[in-house]
């Protein structure tokens, strides 16, 4: 079966073809960074009218790369929320007008199980049960994962997601958009210890997480003056360091507190190669069995929905021919149907 995948929800328009039986056969992707980075971030009008131009030439570039008809197409999954409403609407008016026109059926999935289940997609992929910590720009979850559909919440920001704590830092220093890659390169050249920043909520006891307190105190260290390049890279460093900290022992927490052996990283902050090493280097001293997708498949992209449609698909949702659709740009996880409900 060849799922179609759409993925519109924010400022990447991705398209891909998943097969059951092949695997990935094709995917298109383009990254509206350089459209909204003059503004410092997504500007919504913008990322919705962009959509518009691109998605039917991905879409053709999807299908010529994975060598198939779009008639070759057996359902189409597209994003269904949450994100920016105009551009969900986008995703989902063409994926279900394809549907529509093809007679075959269409699915709308959850964003964050797509990111969820992105790992899967590897050549050696994590088993069920195991522990996910989703962090993206507006989602900073620990999960428990026992099946496709099957997830319970075991902690969460309590206010800024670690992708937006990234990203506004980045802000404040004066750094593009998105801010995650940029914190990330100019700490290459900051010296371990030299600017100290909270860790908030690590010692909470619980599994959740706060992120705003961090803006404030980069806030304050920008303000009391940074002297050079040196300055700033020390404070990308401490930055990178505090949010590395907090999501690795919160998420090491969660292993223990579950008895869970293998850990899924997923999400946009996931690419963060300090945030991989230091979970890698834990893992080694435990029984535990980490998980990462492919770089290019950490940030949005259609595979990871085409994906998550033909896991539905297998899971047994009947999904049918659309006669009409609905986006949600406000969809908790926790309010996800498992695939047969
Ligand atoms: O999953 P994603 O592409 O979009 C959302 O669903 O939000 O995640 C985007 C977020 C942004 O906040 C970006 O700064 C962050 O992921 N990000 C990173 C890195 N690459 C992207 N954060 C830290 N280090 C990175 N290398
Ligand atoms: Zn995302």
């Amino acid at each position: 079966m060849n799922v179609l995948g759409i993925e519109t929800s924010c400022d990447d328009t991705g398209v891909a073809i998943y097969c059951t039986q092949r695997g990935l056969l094709g995917q298109a992707l383009h990254s509206q960074i350089t459209m909204h980075e003059r503004y410092g971030g997504v500007v919504p009008e913008l990322a919705s009218r962009d959509h518009i131009r691109r998605i039917l030439p991905l879409t053709d570039i999807a299908l010529s790369e994975a060598g198939l008809k779009l008639q070759e197409v057996d359902a189409i999954a597209y994003t269904q929320g949450p994100g920016l409403a105009g551009a969900l609407l986008v995703g989902a008016s063409v994926g279900t007008a394809i549907a529509f026109a093809l007679n075959k059926p269409a699915i709308g999935i959850h964003h964050l199980e797509g990111h969820l289940l992105s790992p899967l997609l590897s050549d050696d992929p994590p088993a069920f049960p195991f522990v996910a910590l989703l962090v993206s720009g507006g989602h900073t979850q620990l999960m428990r994962v026992d099946a496709v559909g099957q997830y319970e919440l075991l902690g969460e920001t309590l206010d800024d997601a670690a992708g937006e704590a990234f990203d506004k830092s980045a802000k404040l220093l004066g750094l593009g958009y998105p801010g995650g890659p940029a914190i990330s390169k100019l700490a290459l050249q900051g010296r371990d210890g030299a600017v100290k920043l909270p860790r908030p909520m690590l010692h909470s006891g619980d599994l959740d997480f706060s992120f705003s307190g961090l803006k404030t105190a980069v806030l304050t260290a920008v303000k009391r003056g940074l002297a050079d390049e040196q300055a700033r890279a020390d404070l990308a460093h401490a930055v990178q360091a505090a949010i590395v900290d907090v999501l690795a022992a919160k998420a090491l927490a969660a292993v223990d507190q579950t008895g869970l052996s293998r850990l899924v990283i997923a999400g946009g902050v996931s690419a963060n190669s300090r945030l991989r090493t230091a979970l890698q280097m834990a893992s080694e001293k435990q029984q535990l069995r980490v998980y990462f997708p492919a770089p290019a498949l950490c940030t949005d992209n259609g595979a990871m929905i085409a994906f998550a449609g033909a896991m539905r698909l297998a899971a047994g949702q009947v999904a049918q021919v659309p006669d009409g659709f609905t986006v949600r740009p406000r969809w908790p996880l926790a309010e996800l149907d498992a695939p047969g409900a």
